[in-house]
């Protein structure tokens, strides 16, 4: 295939079947027709306001010009005693800690690092969406594994079915964008099993780690006794500080997925954002119980939604993570789930995410994404709407 550009240049896409993610696009759409949006993962309120203070002086401080190429060391000091204190690892700041310009850069850097042409790449559909680019672009070949209905758990004798001799990653996200479920420990354990003695590598997403709810546990690959060694792991400061906005995450892994990671990342970003990193790290040790009262701050604002929506003709089970609620419009209408997220933003005036974008060969199901990291007034507008449909 090939497209002709301006005066006449071939044009070959990498990505020839990519078009804007479906983020931007609900986002775009609730903008253009004034609709309350609970499409895209962020809050409608501000970071700490401490944490503003701190970015303010460190800017003004002349904390501008390049940070080193892996991260400040104020920032991955914290970040190890982070890992250490929530899932007892014990990372080596210097060489296991990369800060990078949001997940998707580590997600992008991890992927670049390991997979090379015609390496197979398992994921779970209903995947998000910056995976498969990030294999293609590598040369991979993605080999989607749909999660399993009605909890989206994995089923992990068809995982161990697909392994090949190209299998080289597994990509997992718990807790779960769009589903909000999470792995267990048995989950950590079966996928373990299947990479036993095979040179299998995990990618592990885990930037929702500290919305869990109901009592729950994030179990993350670095608390894992056989998969920290074989795993990157990936957490994002713009979920957990609600500063979606600033891009800086990190990843953890042993020395020598790092080196490789490192390697990728030095150019494709160098660095990031000299003034919030510095600001973060002082954050972190001032104001621990941030990331601690994180979960019960999140399940009241899920507890509220779906109290809200309780008495509407959706049907839903409340999430397990993620600030995230999927619910079941069958009762409603059966029209496919990206008809009705354009109806309900255009003609309803809420703006969702459909659920079959993040599929290879979605199901026959009637699902939409809401998402709750609102304002409890946002999600007060938001369902007087929904319940009247
Ligand atoms: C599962 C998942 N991974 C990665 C990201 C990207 O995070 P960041 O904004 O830090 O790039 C997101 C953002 O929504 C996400 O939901």
């Amino acid at each position: 295939m090939g497209a002709i550009g301006q005066k006449g240049i071939l044009l070959q896409s990498k990505l020839p079947n990519i078009g804007t993610t479906i983020f931007t696009v609900m986002s775009k759409m609730a903008q253009d027709y004034k609709a309350i949006n609970l499409s895209q993962g962020f809050p409608d309120f501000d970071c700490p306001d401490r944490l503003k203070e701190l970015v303010t002086k460190h800017l003004n401080d002349g904390k501008n010009q390049y940070p080193p190429m892996a991260g400040i060391p104020a920032l991955r000091q914290q970040i190890a005693e982070k890992v250490k204190a929530y899932y007892h690892y014990d990372a080596d700041p210097e060489t296991e800690v990369t800060v990078t310009s949001g997940a998707t850069e580590a997600l992008f850097d991890a992927i670049q690092a390991v997979v090379s042409r015609d390496d197979e790449v398992i994921v779970f559909d209903p995947a998000y969406d910056s995976y498969e680019p990030a294999i293609q672009l590598a040369g991979g070949r993605t080999i989607h594994i749909p999660l399993s209905l009605p909890d989206y758990s994995i089923d992990w004798d068809r995982v161990k079915q697909s392994i090949t001799a190209r299998t080289r990653l597994i990509i997992i996200n718990t807790p779960h964008n769009p589903c909000g479920s999470i792995l267990t420990k048995a989950d950590l354990d079966n996928l373990a099993a299947v990479i036993r003695d095979q040179d299998i590598l995990v990618l592990s997403d885990e930037v929702y780690e500290h919305m869990v709810y109901d009592g729950l546990k994030h179990e993350s690959v670095l608390a894992h006794e056989e998969l920290k060694t074989k795993s990157f792991a990936v957490f994002s400061f713009g979920k957990t500080y609600h500063a979606t906005g600033w891009k800086l995450a990190y990843c953890v892994a042993n020395k020598e997925l790092s080196t490789e990671f490192k390697k990728i990342h030095q150019f494709v970003t160098f660095t990031t954002s000299s003034f919030v990193q510095y600001a973060i790290a002082d954050f972190m040790a001032e104001c621990p119980q941030h990331s601690l009262e994180l979960p019960a701050f999140y399940q009241q604002k899920r507890d509220t939604f779906c109290r809200l929506i309780a008495d509407s003709r959706f049907r839903f089970s409340p999430s397990k993570g993620t600030y995230f609620q999927l619910v079941d419009y069958s009762e409603i209408s059966q029209q496919s789930d990206v008809d009705f997220a354009n109806y309900l933003t255009r003609e309803k005036g809420v703006a969702a995410i459909p659920l079959t974008p993040f599929y290879q060969q979605a199901p026959a199901t009637n699902i939409l994404r809401f998402c709750f990291c609102k304002d409890d007034s946002t999600l007060e507008r938001a369902a007087e709407i929904l319940c009247k449909l």
